[in-house]
Parts: structure tokens; C-alpha cells; sequence
């Protein structure tokens, strides 16, 4: 028996968990877990969320929130997503806790004492205009690597590349738009050159790592270690314990990698042995594994060997299976640019076992693999249902109905046909899952499945049971011979649905326990067999509409207390009036049509003919909520609707459309920055959205604190959620006004 220590990627909790994080990082090390803990060995898999940084702040200002009550939330949220699919760690931790903050500091300490980290001044961003300096998420550009656009100042996401200020080619600032300025300051820095040739020795024999691992850690290593700067402008994060520095934090990337340690050392806590831990991380024998998404790399194969170089006396990683990335439709699945599948939703529809099984048979390992419901549904019907939940039922059921207990065996044993199938698997399988190659090790699963639907047709024990019931008997044996080895088998992969057919079979005891060897076990005949039920269920996925409005009771709450919610549903677009028509049978409607810069123009029907001459609409910018699901006047079909405030409630008589305060581009998002959904909705959401037009008096807006960005008219729009008010624009310096007066408080509809 030997002890593994799994390492799992810390998740940020600046939202739910998607399918990208669990087809990439968190599903992987549970199947080895259960690997390991299922051939006997000792684990300890730890993790978390990882709470800090400006993936934190940035989403935790955009709703609203402080960042801990905000990284909070998303901690439970993903805590419970994980138990849920029955990922088990020995503890889930986060990085904004006491004994993490204790441990990141206490090393950082020794590697200052050590000469490791020292400061230096150095070139940060800075807006002018904002007047603060601009860490990692808080400016985006060009990656000069490879092109990709809306790159973060701190890595690309695209290729991995990661950035010192300076480095992106058109660099903006995230809060205001405008170009940021370059600075000095003074920062800390972790000395990485002092660790070339201990790191280089270090990968010298690492030659069974991923090739893309080796490749990047390589390419790191002969470009040459740079020192980086582990410390962040900003207040969010583990302070920094050195006298003068408060106004800075240590940077998360330095502090979460030392989370696995810190994890260890408050799960020893924990479990009331406080040196734990050290079984685990100073014992050579150890084989530490880091799971891991492929942007994660250098940090793991180069910063935290380094760092545990540094302290000294501890255990390196062994292998880094990084994945890579899971697509969807051609984009990278990742909350931090939309287009999520978070596991709280998913969870709501289909069982944890078919969607591991889905990400197990479509793990991205090698290389990116795409994500589709269609390909989903195939898979699991095709392939889980099909063979293996179909061998599954026809084996118990029939056995279960012919005989009530499990039946002989023949004199010599199963038949040496199937235990032989059964060796042959099982060392296939071993072969696999020891080198981390999982989507293998499931594949060896079901093609053991179908070797038994095989079997099943040619002993045609539906025939043999009424010419010879004991022959019957023995075929039966052999079959759920191969269904135990199965249910063993699948276990890493599939756990709640193999110990229900565990249970089928009569076992009281648990499946772990039995060990993997079980496989290759005589059964106990004469067992009682209890009631099978097929545990796999055909899906079928929603149609697309469905999908849209279906919202499952989480989301619901989740949105409540979310500022801004409703807001983020509506997707509002900058236009351009081109045509103005009257409406043939109704006297108070124009038929417009309109530009959003799409293929072709929008059909808007409008009752402003009274406000609006022909003229005053013609070529006009405004602003259409573009997602509302088509509807008729009067037989006209209407594909939006303008968005214009009317103080006539206020006792006034205004109405007047809203209006860009510059000319941007038809079409332009009015979003305010947040990142919202372009879902179709329905005219009753937008009615909870509250959006009103005053005057800024004072640098307030209706006496509510408002960001404003430079240049604002005088009359603005502004969107407003309990306490919170953001003004009314596309998040990037143009904001919502109207071209005459109004009372202020006039409501936008
Ligand atoms: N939060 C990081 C990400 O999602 C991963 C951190 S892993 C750790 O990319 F090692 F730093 F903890
Ligand atoms: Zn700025």
C-alpha cells in the first residue's frame, strides 16, 4: 500500500462551476482517486476555491457584492456542485481562511529570509483617468503571441502566454476604456532565477509527463526564468506581512498554489492530527499529482516547485495531468467570457453518473474536445444506456426472475472464456488508469460490456432456461461474473450506479472495500439477488426554447438576491432608424426599420407617432431591448422594442427615446459592462428591470452614489437594483441619455 496526494486546480469561485472545470480538472482526480483508493492505497485529495484576485473583484463589483461575500457564495455553490457529482475530496477548502492566510505568510517570510523574494520597483499600469493602478484582470488587449483579442494583462487565455506589464499590445482599462499609463511602484519579487538548475534538473527525468506539459515547462525554462512580482495593488487578498505594505496584497497566484499545502495542514487540524500533513508531503515515497487545466501549467511545474524548492525538504509533483480545454461550439467553456453549463443546473436535469460518463468518454486529455447536448444525448443513449446499462438489467432481471439467488457456477468455475475476457480487461485497465489515461481506462470498460451483451446472446439463456435449467444456472453465473467485474470496474468513473448494482447483486458490504481484485472473484452462490431497476436512463435533451425559460429553483434564487439580474437578461443594442412606415390599419403605430448592425435590418413597431415626426425618427440612434421573443400589432410583425422614459406617472408629459451620448457603432451591446444573456425573454421580464432618467446633482444621481465615466452629459440613464445603481452604458465610456428635459425620476419603458 502507498500514499498518493492528489492535487486539484482550486476553482475561482467568481461563479458556478461549468462542465469546462469538471471535464478539465475536477472529475479526472476523482476517478484516480477512487483508482487508488480501490487497489488499496492511501489518498489525500485536497483543493478548494480559490477566492482571491481580481477574477474575484472584478466579478464582485460588476453585481454589486463585496468580494468575501461574493466569493462565499460561489464557495457553497461549488462546494455542494461538487459533492453532488460525487467528487470526493478529504476537504474542500478556500484560500480566504485563517490557516491559509498563516501558511502563505510564515513562507513567505522564509523564502524573504532565504534571499528568495526581495523588492524591487517596478512598471505597473495605471488609469489616469481612474486614478488607481490596474492589476492582471483590470486591463485587456492584444496578445502579442498569438492575436487572441480581450486578453487579460496576466496570461492569455488562448495560448497560455503569461504577461508582465507592458507586454499586451493595445492595452485598455476594464472600468473606464481608456488607455492605460505605465508607472512605477515597488513590489515584491520571488527570485525565480535563483531555481534554474534545480528546476531543470528537476524535469530532467519527468520524460512520462503529457507532451504538453513537457513542452511548455521546457520553453519556460530556455527562455529563460524571469524574477516575477508575487505582490498586487490592491486590498483584496492575503496581506502581505512585512510593516508598510498595506496598501498592497500578496498576488493570488504565489498564494493559491500554497493552498495545497495549507489545505493539508487544516485538513490535519481537522482530523485531530495536526502532523498529518507531513506523512504526506515529507515522505519521498509519496507521489503527489497535480489535475490541472493546461493555462495552469508553468505555475505547477515551475512557481510551486520552486516555491517548495525554496522551503525546502518537500515533496515535488510527480506528473501534472493538465487537460486541455473542453469547447463549446468552437469557444473555450469558460464563465469568465459566457456561454456556461454550470453543474448546479446540469445536476437539476441529469443524474451525476451520465455526466461523468459523458466527460469521461469525452475528456479533453490530449486535446480540446467539443461539448454538445446532441453529442451528449448520442453518447449516453448510444453507448451507456445501450451496452452497459442494458447488460446490467437483462443479467439481474433475468436471473433475478428465473432463479432469486445467484446461481452455480460449473464445477471448474465461470467458464474460462469470460474469466479470461475479464483478466484481459482488467489489466488494460490497470495499464490505463496508473498513467492517468482515463478516457482509455472507461473505454475498456464498455467494451467489456459489450463482450457481455455478446455472451449473453450466444449462451441464449432465455432458450437454456427451459431446456436445462442447471446449464441455465451456469451461463447466468458466468454473465453476472462479468456484471460484478463491471460494476468494479466502472466504479471510479460512475460510483453511485455501480453500488446500486453492487446492491442488485446481493452485497451488503461496500464496493471500495471489496477492492478491485473483486473482479476476478468466484460469486457467492445461493446470495440472494434483489430487485434490479435499470440505473441508466435514456436523456433527451430540451428543445431550444425550453432551455431558455427553463430556470431551475437555484438560478431563481440566485438571481433574487444578484443585483441586476433581471437587467442581465435583457439584451439592449444601439440602432439606427432607416425607414419609417405608417402602420395601414392602425393610426397610432410607425413600422420602423432598423439597423443593429445584423445581416438584416430589425421590423420595429412603435406607438411613438405622437412624440415623433416622420423626420425626427429618420436616421435617428436609438436603443431596441433586441431579445424580446416576435410579436404582432395589428398583423405587423414587431422584433424588439425601443426603450424611451416618460415622466407623465411624475405628472409631466414627456416621452423621449434614450439616445447614446457618442456615436458608437449600430448594434453596440448596452450592457453596462455586465456580462448578460441574449436568451429571448418575454415583455414581462423587462418590467422588473427598474431604469430611470435624472439630472447628476452633486455627483449623484437621485441622491444614489453613481460611477460616472469622464465626459458624461448631464441627464443620464441609470439602472437601479436595491442599493446599487449603475449608470446606463455599454460599460465602456458611452452612456444613455435624452435630448430635451424631463423630470428627473422619469422611468424608462
Ligand atoms: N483559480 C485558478 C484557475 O481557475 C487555478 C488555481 S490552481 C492553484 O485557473 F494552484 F493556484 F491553486
Ligand atoms: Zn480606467
Amino acid at each position: 500500500m502507498s500514499k498518493v496526494c492528489i492535487n486539484i486546480a482550486w476553482p475561482y469561485s467568481n461563479g458556478a462551476i461549468h462542465l469546462g472545470h469538471v471535464a478539465g480538472s475536477l472529475l479526472p482526480p476523482d476517478i484516480f482517486s477512487r483508482y487508488n483508493r480501490l487497489i488499496g492505497n492511501e489518498v489525500l485529495m485536497i483543493g478548494g476555491s480559490d477566492q482571491h484576485g481580481t477574477p474575484i473583484t472584478v466579478s464582485a463589483e460588476k453585481c454589486g457584492m463585496t468580494p468575501e461575500a461574493y466569493a462565499d457564495k460561489y464557495h457553497e455553490i461549488n462546494k455542494k456542485a461538487i459533492e453532488d457529482l460525487g467528487i470526493e475530496y478529504s476537504l474542500f477548502n478556500k484560500t480566504h481562511c485563517p490557516t491559509h492566510f498563516e501558511v502563505v505568510q510564515k513562507i513567505f517570510l522564509d523564502l524573504r529570509e532565504k534571499g528568495y523574494i526581495y523588492t524591487k520597483e517596478t512598471d505597473q499600469y495605471y488609469c489616469p483617468k481612474c486614478s488607481r493602478f490596474l492589476p492582471d484582470r483590470y486591463v485587456e488587449g492584444v496578445c502579442p503571441k498569438c492575436g487572441n483579442e480581450k486578453t487579460r494583462s496576466d496570461q492569455c487565455d488562448a495560448c497560455g502566454t503569461t504577461f508582465e506589464p507592458g507586454d499586451l499590445e493595445n492595452p485598455y482599462c476594464t472600468l473606464c476604456g481608456s488607455v492605460p499609463e505605465i508607472r512605477p511602484t515597488e513590489h515584491f519579487f520571488l527570485k525565480l532565477s535563483a531555481f534554474r538548475e534545480r528546476l531543470i534538473d528537476y524535469v530532467s527525468d519527468k520524460d512520462y509527463w503529457r507532451p504538453n506539459v513537457k513542452t511548455f515547462t521546457k520553453n519556460w525554462l530556455e527562455e529563460g526564468l524571469n524574477d516575477r512580482a508575487i505582490t498586487r495593488d490592491m486590498s483584496w487578498g492575503v496581506p502581505i506581512p512585512v510593516e508598510g505594505w498595506d496598501d498592497k496584497v500578496i498576488y493570488v497566484w504565489f498564494e493559491a498554489v500554497i493552498g495545497y499545502l495549507s489545505s493539508s495542514v487544516e485538513y490535519s487540524k481537522m482530523i485531530g492530527q495536526p502532523d498529518y500533513w507531513e506523512r504526506f508531503w515529507k515522505d519521498p515515497e509519496v507521489r503527489h499529482y497535480y489535475f490541472i487545466g493546461k493555462d495552469n501549467i508553468p505555475f505547477h511545474s515551475i512557481i510551486w516547485p520552486a516555491i517548495l524548492m525554496g522551503i525546502g525538504d518537500m515533496d515535488l509533483p510527480y506528473d501534472i495531468p493538465a487537460n486541455e480545454y473542453l469547447m463549446l461550439g468552437g469557444g473555450k467553456l469558460s464563465k469568465s467570457r459566457g456561454g456556461a453549463i454550470d453543474v448546479p443546473s446540469v445536476l437539476q436535469k441529469y443524474d451525476a453518473d451520465v455526466v461523468r460518463y459523458y466527460l469521461s468518454v469525452n475528456m479533453p486529455d490530449t486535446h480540446d474536445s467539443e461539448f454538445s447536448w446532441e453529442d451528449f444525448e448520442t453518447k449516453v443513449n448510444n453507448e451507456l444506456v445501450a451496452a452497459l446499462g442494458n447488460y446490467y438489467h437483462r443479467c439481474l432481471s433475468f436471473t433475478k426472475k428465473n432463479f432469486g439467488t445467484i446461481p452455480e457456477a460449473g464445477a471448474a468455475g465461470p467458464s474460462e472464456e469470460v474469466m479470461s475476457a475479464i483478466g484481459k480487461s482488467l489489466q488494460e485497465y490497470r495499464d490505463c488508469l496508473d498513467v492517468c489515461d482515463f478516457k482509455k481506462g472507461i473505454k475498456v470498460v464498455m467494451e467489456l460490456a459489450r463482450f457481455g451483451n455478446r455472451y449473453f446472446d450466444s449462451v441464449k439463456p432465455w432458450a437454456l432456461v427451459k431446456e436445462d435449467k442447471d446449464a441455465c444456472g451456469r451461463v447466468l453465473n458466468d454473465n453476472l461474473t462479468i456484471v460484478k467485474a463491471l460494476s468494479v470496474m466502472a466504479w471510479p468513473f460512475m460510483p453511485k450506479s455501480s453500488e446500486r448494482i453492487w446492491g442488485f447483486l446481493g452485497f451488503d458490504g461496500d464496493l471500495e472495500g471489496a477492492g478491485l481484485d473483486e473482479a476476478l472473484r468466484p460469486l457467492p452462490a445461493g446470495q440472494e439477488l434483489r430487485e434490479p431497476v435499470p440505473v441508466y436512463k435514456k436523456v433527451e435533451i430540451p428543445k431550444e426554447e425550453e432551455t431558455v425559460e427553463e430556470k431551475t429553483e437555484e438560478k431563481k434564487q440566485e438571481q433574487k438576491d444578484e443585483p441586476f439580474a433581471a437587467f442581465k437578461k435583457m439584451d439592449v443594442r444601439v440602432g439606427q432608424v432607416i425607414s419609417v412606415e405608417d402602420h395601414p390599419d392602425a393610426e397610432k403605430l410607425y413600422i420602423l426599420k432598423i439597423d443593429l448592425g445584423e445581416e438584416e435590418p430589425r421590423q420595429i413597431v412603435t406607438n411613438l407617432k405622437s412624440y415623433y415626426t416622420v423626420d425626427q425618427m429618420m436616421n435617428r440612434k436609438l436603443l431596441v431591448i433586441s431579445n424580446l421573443k416576435p410579436a404582432k400589432f395589428r398583423g405587423v410583425k414587431s422584433e424588439g422594442m425601443l426603450m424611451a422614459a416618460d415622466d407623465e406617472p411624475l405628472g409631466g408629459s414627456a416621452v423621449l427615446l434614450l439616445k447614446p451620448s457618442k456615436d458608437v457603432p449600430n448594434g453596440t451591446k448596452v450592457n453596462c459592462g455586465l456580462e448578460n444573456s441574449s436568451s429571448r425573454i418575454e415583455v414581462k421580464h423587462c418590467e422588473a428591470v427598474k431604469i430611470k432618467v435624472a439630472r447628476i446633482a452633486g455627483g449623484k444621481f437621485m441622491g444614489r452614489d453613481i460611477d460616472l465615466p469622464e465626459g458624461s452629459p448631464e441627464v443620464v440613464a441609470a439602472v437601479i437594483d436595491g442599493d446599487s445603481t449603475i449608470v446606463f452604458g455599454d460599460g465602456k465610456g458611452c452612456v444613455m441619455t435624452v435630448e430635451s428635459d424631463i423630470m428627473d425620476g422619469a422611468d424608462v419603458v
